[in-house]
């Protein structure tokens, strides 16, 4: 369908690396089944309806007082006591502030100052609780980001977007878990330990928001405020069964979340946004959070989803990632099917084939000045680096051996202005004009958030590159939202990424939307 789209076949000796790989990842599968052949730990039922809600909803039932503040704030403060023994997603609490804050909203209604329209109009989140992660600033609450070097670091200030969410009523009731440096799709460092999957404890909850995946899956808070640099809010989306949005760039403002990165282009790939249990609350979130560039996004224009153009890619074949799981496959065929049933739309299969590159992309897109050690360990020599290995591997280092290990292949590969670096740049800048030409104004394209289930924990260390379906899309700058649909045979969640154009999230939003009316969504974690 494009003239730029060519098809290069992949040479014999990355046939044969991938094939090893492969072999590799499936040897390890086996020995984590065996390993982790036990239930997993059992997560008490959702008793109250009212963490079973859009918090929109929550919202209209505080300002017509059908519920009080306070109680929908304590009813996540039980809930978070019922679930993070088995789940250990939830890291710091604000709840006494917390409750002050819900008491004052609750005041707010009662005194009757503003009609209920006006309340909805001015504070539309008035008392509703949320979490975000602990790398996103909370004045008085730890900023660690995972990293035992700043285990002791309080933040200051409020973040921007939590500045903002706050003014319009929402109240913050504590922090959630990270993996070291926010820099790995398995939730776990030596501050607070390891996240467990509320659909089964055995699985990770991916990164690095993947403490507010987890708490959203299993309803702990009413919404939830993640970011995303390689797939950070998409991936634990995903593997937790929710919706997630990453924004277009340079949407947000990324001021207040640590680390920051160190130059415009790595600032464009970081996006902050919203991660919810149902669709409809991700563009009134998105809205607060925009600020004066919500302007920008036009979002309170009607899409009309069934004169959308749908582009759908099941796979980037890129050498060393996994095979597209056949459930997901399935999946996605259903919403093609769906959508033209529905509306009588034709969705078009497309094979971009420059995404066999997303890794080489973003790896070399992502080059910083710093080096990753830096952040991490007081020094950043490979001497140093190879002595902290050593020191993790007998259990006497405050850092995880990914962190490490990522460390070290800090030093490997292009270098900012060398020949390889540039020539990662120019491919960037032409997949961005392959995606633009595709998706013009009304596209949007349908692709995997990522290639299987939420693997067992540890087990992302043998399939490293399996989040490329998620970092291709941050160099780029496009807008995608991860869409629940469904669980797969071994209860896990299932779903896709809705890429649109630049400043398009509405489209985005918009049909996931309707893919969550069609497909349920969200479903309760470990419901019978
Ligand atoms: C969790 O996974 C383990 C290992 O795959 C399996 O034996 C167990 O039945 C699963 N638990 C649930 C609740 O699905
Ligand atoms: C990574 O993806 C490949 C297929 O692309 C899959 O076979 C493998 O199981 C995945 N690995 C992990 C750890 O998810
Ligand atoms: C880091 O360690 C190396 C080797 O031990 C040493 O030469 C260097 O001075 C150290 N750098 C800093 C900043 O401490």
């Amino acid at each position: 369908m494009n003239s730029e789209i060519t098809n290069k076949p992949i040479g014999l000796k990355l046939r044969v690396v991938h094939s090893v790989r492969l072999a590799i990842a499936a040897v390890a599968r086996f020995f984590f089944t065996l390993y982790y052949g036990a239930e997993g730990e059992k997560l008490p039922p959702i008793t109250d309806d009212i963490l079973k809600l859009p918090a929109v909803e929550v919202a209209k039932k505080i300002r017509r007082k059908e519920i009080s503040s306070v109680e929908v704030v304590e009813t996540c403060i039980r809930r978070i006591r019922d679930i993070n023994s088995a789940l250990n997603c939830f890291v710091e609490d604000r709840f006494n502030l917390a409750l002050k804050e819900a008491k004052e909203a609750d005041d707010l209604v009662s005194s009757g100052t503003k009609t209920e329209q006006q309340l909805a109009q001015d504070v539309p989140f008035l008392g509703v609780p949320f979490t975000t992660k602990d790398c996103i600033g909370v004045k008085g609450l730890h900023l660690t980001a995972g990293v035992v070097l700043r285990k002791d670091v309080i933040a200051e200030e409020d973040a921007d977007v939590i500045k903002l969410l706050r003014h319009k009523g929402a109240i913050i009731i504590g922090l959630t878990n990270v993996p070291e440096l926010c820099m790995w799709w398995e939730t776990h460092n030596h501050i607070h330990g390891r996240t467990n999957n509320p659909y089964n404890t055995t699985r990770i909850v991916g990164g690095s928001s993947g403490g507010e995946g987890c708490i959203q899956a299993a309803a702990g808070s009413i919404f939830g405020i993640g970011s995303d640099i390689g797939g950070s809010i998409r991936m634990p989306a995903y593997f937790n069964g929710i919706f997630g949005h990453k924004p277009s760039r340079n949407i947000v403002s990324n001021s207040g979340q640590y680390p920051i990165p160190q130059t415009e282009l790595l600032n464009s790939f970081l996006g902050i946004g919203p991660m919810t249990r149902h669709a409809v609350d991700l563009k009134p979130l998105l809205n607060i959070m925009a600020g004066d560039n919500s302007k920008k996004l036009n979002l309170d224009a009607k899409v009309d989803v069934g004169k959308l153009k749908v582009y759908y890619q099941f796979s980037n074949d890129a050498p060393l990632t996994d095979p597209v799981d056949p459930e997901i496959i399935a999946a996605m065929k259903k919403v093609v099917e769906f959508l033209n049933v529905k509306h009588q739309m034709k969705p078009v299969e497309i094979k971009i084939q420059q995404l066999r590159q997303s890794i080489a992309i973003w790896l070399a897109n992502m080059k910083n000045e710093k080096k990753f050690g830096y952040f991490i360990m007081k020094n950043d020599s490979i001497y140093s680096i190879c002595k902290e290995i050593f020191k993790n591997i007998i259990g006497c280092s405050g850092n995880t051996l990914i962190a490490l290990v990522t460390a070290l292949f800090d030093y490997s590969g292009p270098k900012i202005g060398d020949d390889k670096y540039n020539h990662f740049l120019k491919k960037r800048d032409e997949l961005e004009q392959v995606f633009k030409d595709t998706l013009g104004d009304d596209g949007v394209i349908l692709y995997p958030t990522h290639p299987t289930t939420a693997p067992y924990h540890n087990e992302p260390l043998f399939r490293p590159m399996n989040f490329s379906y998620t970092a291709i899309i941050n160099c780029l700058g496009f807008p995608s939202t991860t869409v629940p649909l469904g669980l797969s045979r071994d209860g896990l969640p299932i779903g896709i990424q809705v890429i649109a154009n630049h400043n398009n999230d509405r489209l985005c939003l918009a049909m996931a939307e309707e893919l969550d009316a069609a497909f349920g969504g969200w479903r309760e974690p470990q419901k019978a």
